[in-house]
């Protein structure tokens, strides 16, 4: 078949697998070949079993797998025949050098343009999908023309705002659509390109564009304000446990206004995933980086208040269990940064159960998609830790049980089956308040929230 354009992906993450299967599904005139350094992923994206796991996502893959969507690992083939390329790579904490826990690490994003330069024999459009620091796109650009090989590469700024667990209905029906181009006429027509492959879905009004910078930098800050909110709320539910208060009613009664909006008001054991710690610290070191220090510590602050929401989780499970942990088992419901994900990426899962495992505590830990990638995240670890796949055998002969993760599931168990099976007195630490706390404390639980006070028979 004779595609309209040949689009490449160089990242086949969950956000380059994702995207590109959307694009390739809703627009079957276009070519897609999604490309990566791991030859496993990319055999996963071929395989049976999709390498991560989204609802809906199996459905449009197999959809436009083998038509016009294509997962493979030669990555100078794909550039050189390729019209548009989509960066996709990781962009992590740099855990080194100069900014190191602070920056982002950009060595997979400069290694992608400098193949894409040593690779290229015809005129691309190069899209950054990857979120970035601001100015970025410069740097691709100098790379991109550092050599006189006379072909003109021309970079747009289109962050992803797609959230795991809801990618595909988020790819779908985006709020919005940013593109970020130079307004040169070249930077205009790429610009017209990527519009024209998005409107094949999207509605006209819900693509914006702006310049190249305010399109890099509103990614970091729309993330920045997500996760400002959930430590705003975080902060707030610590003086609801001083003070009778519930954080439910309270967020309840102050999202009711149309001007704060009801949503990202749930009180949790800390905020996880891959990126808002990631891009709120970069978004501190930009700052840092102009002199704004008072602008990067009121940023900073929003991931302090979270790592003390994680600690404070662990250090109320300790007072409340009368000061010692020690040989106590804790069984963890789920271990995913949210729910409808595998992904474990700086789940608060992690920390507590580092905490929990220095206060000698056993972890019997179960999840309905993440529990390989936890075995992962734990297998430093010396200490006593089992990952079981059934809730019920995960929680029998527990003193305690933390919910970690708002799957459903954890919700619709029986509880009074599980409170048979445990030690007695059995505590329950809801970090994410979904459990029916009045409910576990009539079957006999001893139950703690976040942000409300108590439920406890002593
Ligand atoms: P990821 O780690 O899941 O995927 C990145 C992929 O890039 C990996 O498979 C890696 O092997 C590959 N890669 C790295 N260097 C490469 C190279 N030189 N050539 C080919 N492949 C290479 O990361 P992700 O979660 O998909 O995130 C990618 C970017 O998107 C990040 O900048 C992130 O901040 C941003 N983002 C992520 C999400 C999300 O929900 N995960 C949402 C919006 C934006
Ligand atoms: C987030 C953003 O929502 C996306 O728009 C963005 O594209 C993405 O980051 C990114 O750049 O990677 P994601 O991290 O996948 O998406 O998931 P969220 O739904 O934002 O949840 C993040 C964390 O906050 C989870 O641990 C979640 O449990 C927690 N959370 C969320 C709360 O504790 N309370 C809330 O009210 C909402």
């Amino acid at each position: 078949m004779k595609f309209k354009k040949k689009i490449l992906c160089i990242g086949a993450g969950y956000v380059g697998g994702p995207t590109m299967a959307m694009i390739a599904y809703k627009c079957p005139e276009y070519k897609v070949n999604v490309v990566d350094i791991n030859p496993e992923r990319i055999s996963e994206w071929n395989s049976g079993k999709l390498p991560i796991y989204e609802p809906g996502l199996d459905e449009i893959v197999k959809a436009a797998r083998g038509r016009n969507l294509f997962f493979n690992t030669d990555i100078e083939k794909g550039i050189k025949e390729a019209d548009i390329i989509f960066v996709s790579v990781n962009t992590p904490t740099k855990k080194y050098g100069a900014g190191a826990g602070m920056a982002a690490d950009l060595q997979y994003w400069e290694k992608t343009a400098r193949q894409i330069l040593e690779c290229s024999e015809s005129p691309k459009i190069i899209v950054e999908k990857s979120t970035l620091p601001v100015k970025t796109a410069l740097a691709m650009e100098r790379i991109l023309t550092s050599t006189d090989n006379g072909i003109h590469f021309e970079v747009l700024s289109n962050p992803e705002f797609l959230a795991e667990g809801t990618a595909v209905k988020d790819l779908e029906n985006p709020d919005r659509v940013l593109i970020g181009s130079s307004q040169t006429e070249e930077g205009l027509k790429a610009r017209d390109e990527l519009i024209e492959i998005y409107e094949n879905w999207v509605p006209k009004e819900r693509i914006i564009t702006t310049n190249v910078w305010s399109s890099e930098l509103s990614k970091l800050v729309a993330n920045a304000f997500l996760a400002q909110r959930i430590s705003s709320i975080n902060a707030i539910s610590e003086l609801c446990e001083k003070t009778d208060a519930d954080i439910t009613e309270v967020s309840k009664a102050v999202g009711l206004d149309s001007r704060i909006g009801s949503k990202f008001l749930n009180a949790s054991v800390g905020f996880g995933g891959s990126c808002f710690q990631k891009d709120i610290l970069n978004l501190v070191y930009l700052c840092r980086h102009y002199g704004l220090d008072q602008v990067a510590d009121y940023w900073e602050g929003v991931v302090k208040i979270n790592d003390y929401q994680k600690d404070r989780f662990v250090l109320n499970m300790l007072k409340a269990m009368f000061n010692t942990l020690a040989g106590k088992k804790v069984c963890l419901f789920g271990f995913a940064f949210k729910a409808n994900t595998g992904d474990t990426r700086e789940s608060p899962a992690i920390t507590v159960s580092r905490k929990l495992i220095e206060e000698k505590a056993e972890l019997r830990i179960t999840d309905p998609e993440a529990l390989n990638n936890a075995r992962n995240d734990l297998k430093d670890i010396k200490g006593k830790i089992s990952f079981i796949e059934d809730p019920y055998e995960a929680a029998s002969g527990s003193h305690a049980i933390a919910i970690m993760t708002e799957w459903d599931l954890y919700s619709e168990l029986d509880y009074e089956k599980i409170f048979q099976s445990m030690n007695k007195p059995a505590f329950i630490f809801d970090g994410r308040n979904i459990a029916d706390h009045n409910k576990l404390f009539e079957i006999g639980f001893n139950v703690y929230g976040v942000g409300r006070p108590p439920l406890t028979h002593f």
